[in-house]
């Protein structure tokens, strides 16, 4: 599909794009995070701006050059990608998607100073945090929303309960139980589901995967 890109379908429009992991902190050493590469998010971003989006990317902690001609905007927590998205989607912006991987929960409490070794057990207490694609997706300047859903079971019928519950208008998801798609990897597999309809996309690179998947958001976004 890679010969039929268009390098204007996005022209004029401003595209926000979450990546990475989150990172959540527990004391001034020590955080909770997941797997996490950015590589989607990243390879999305880069097919955006190749088709003539404005882009911003609201990156995690990843180990990744920031592609050209892409506005980036580090967070590490949750919480702050939470604040940066709101931020960005009330200034306004047409099309946002959600490829990270945000920690569903923090501790509670952050320790000031390093905790020192003592008890056999000790226990961390967490707290939910804010679900971010369904707060841009029930906002009032509500732009094309996309989230992204990483199932290692049932992943058809999870991702069409996320793209209901979040009121999402696309989601793309893959199944991340076998070893060579997903998280680190340079290859991936989607299927992409909306209200009405959905589309696979076979294995194939990172890239590859990004360009059709902004293909497919540029063509249901017009509708
Ligand atoms: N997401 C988000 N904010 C969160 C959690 C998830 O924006 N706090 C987004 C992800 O970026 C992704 C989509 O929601 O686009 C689905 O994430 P996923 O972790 O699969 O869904 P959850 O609602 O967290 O459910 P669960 O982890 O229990 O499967
Ligand atoms: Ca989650």
């Amino acid at each position: 599909a890679a010969d039929i890109f268009h390098y204007d379908l996005l022209t004029g429009r401003h595209v926000v794009i979450t990546a990475g992991p989150t990172r959540e902190p527990i004391d001034p050493v020590r955080y909770l995070t997941n797997k996490s590469s950015g590589k989607m998010g990243f390879a999305l971003a880069e097919a955006a701006a190749e088709a003539g989006a404005r882009v911003t990317l609201i990156a995690g902690p990843v180990a990744l050059p920031t592609p050209e001609r892409v506005q980036r905007i580090d967070v590490v927590r949750a919480q702050d990608m939470y604040q940066t998205s709101m931020d960005v989607v009330e200034q306004g912006c047409d099309v946002f998607i959600a490829t990270a991987a945000v920690a569903d929960y923090r501790p509670t409490v952050t320790a000031d100073h390093k905790i020192k070794k003592s008890t056999e057990e000790i226990h961390l207490t967490l707290v939910k945090n804010p679900d971010i694609i369904a707060a841009v997706a029930s906002h009032d300047k509500r732009p094309f929303t996309v989230g992204f859903a990483a199932e290692t079971q049932d992943v058809i019928s999870y991702a069409q309960g996320k793209l209901t519950n979040k009121k999402l208008d696309m989601i793309a998801t893959n199944d991340v139980s076998g070893s060579n798609v997903g998280f680190n990897s340079d290859n991936n597999a989607l299927t992409v589901i909306w209200p009405g309809g959905h589309k696979v996309l076979p294995l194939a690179s990172k890239r590859q995967i990004a360009k059709q998947l902004i293909e497919l958001i540029a063509i249901r976004y017009k509708d």
